[in-house]
């Protein structure tokens, strides 16, 4: 990996060995320690992301840096600071288990920090600041690894936070990424578009994760070109809570038996109706038909009637008129 010129990305990196030091061999990262072991955090784990721990003292970073004889203007850029009503500064992140976020070519650009405390005063994770180098919504966390691993695993698997993207990776998926929450940015659909148009989406289990695997289908679909699959884990589950309950291999199966966005849109549309009702029942097959009427392959229309058709107990063939009907009118 070529060295670095971007004074910026030098005292991220720099703070990133820190956070790490501090929290591998340290007094002063015992809690962090002790959070990310109960957290199941192995030491592989640790050194592949280069977790680390802020302590609870409000300037050990500033004087480590300082001591490698960076200036007080770069490190108020760098975004790891904060400034008092005098000017002074003092660590942003603080008793905090941090995760580096990287750039492209995998230098550190940020960092996002947990408390590691359950009382819920303060927020459960901050990130660094926009920054010359930090933009968070053309970041995706574990991106640089994970294209490596997507030319094995040909695919990419988008997840919401990080502890999902380290579950996965836990569990033999490598090709984990996390858009660090639940609204995936248009840029960050085209970063995926460059490396693979395999996207696999597994956010949480609960109601937001799955509206926002809705909302991340239609992104993908509006670029266009993508094959995708969505995952949605049972009991709002997230992945990681997945993994620690049923296993690694259990996951995988999940992973295998993604839904197409088509059956992914049908159970969501299932759900809003009461199907032993007549009247519901043909609302709902009014809907699904719309849906598949915007299929452009004959064959997969075919396949989704057929399955609607057994599943609902009427023929094929009067769906199929009127798919044609909704066909018409679009055109
Ligand atoms: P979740 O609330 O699902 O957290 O947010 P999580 O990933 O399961 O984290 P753990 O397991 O409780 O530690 C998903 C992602 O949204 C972003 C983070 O990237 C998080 O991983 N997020 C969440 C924030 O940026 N800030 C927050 O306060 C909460
Ligand atoms: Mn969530
Ligand atoms: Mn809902
Ligand atoms: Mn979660
Ligand atoms: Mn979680």
């Amino acid at each position: 990996k070529p060295k670095f010129s971007n004074i910026l990305i030098k005292i991220n990196e720099e703070a990133a060995d820190f956070y790490h030091r501090v929290l591998i061999s340290t007094n002063a990262g015992k809690p962090g320690y002790n959070y990310a072991k109960k957290r199941g955090l192995n030491p592989e784990i640790i050194s592949h992301f280069r977790i680390g721990y802020a302590p609870k003292q409000n300037n050990l970073l500033l004087t480590y840096l300082r001591g490698q004889n960076f200036k007080d203007e770069d490190l108020i850029k760098s975004g790891l600071f904060v400034q008092s009503q005098n000017g002074e500064l003092f660590d942003r992140f603080r008793e905090r288990l941090m995760f580096p976020l990287s750039n492209e070519g995998d230098y550190v650009v940020g960092f996002s920090g947990r408390r590691l405390a359950k009382d819920k005063t303060e927020a459960k994770y901050i990130n660094s600041p926009e920054t010359e180098i930090f933009t968070k919504s053309k970041t995706l966390f574990h991106f640089a690894e994970a294209k490596k691993a997507a030319r094995s695993e040909k695919h990419l698997i988008l997840y919401e936070g990080y502890m999902d993207v380290i579950a996965a990776y836990k569990a033999g998926i490598k090709s984990g990424i996390a858009s660090m929450g639940t609204s995936l940015t248009d840029q960050q659909v085209y970063m995926l578009r460059r490396i693979t148009n395999n996207i696999i989406i597994n956010y949480d289990g609960d109601d937001p994760g799955i509206h926002a695997e809705e909302r991340a289908t239609r992104m993908f679909n509006q670029v266009g070109g993508f094959n995708l699959g969505i995952v949605v884990l049972p009991e709002k589950l997230d992945p990681d809570e997945y993994v620690k309950k049923y296993g690694a291999e259990k996951y995988q199966d999940e992973v295998k038996g993604a839904l197409t966005p088509t059956d992914f849109f049908l159970k969501r549309l299932k759900q809003k109706y009461n199907l032993s009702n007549d009247r519901e029942k043909l609302a709902y097959l009014d809907e699904a038909m719309k849906e598949i009427a915007q299929l452009s392959n004959p064959v997969e229309q075919d396949l989704y009637l057929n399955k609607i058709a057994k599943e609902q107990g009427v023929a094929q063939d009067s769906l199929k008129v009127n798919l044609t009907k909704y066909r018409r009118q679009q055109n």
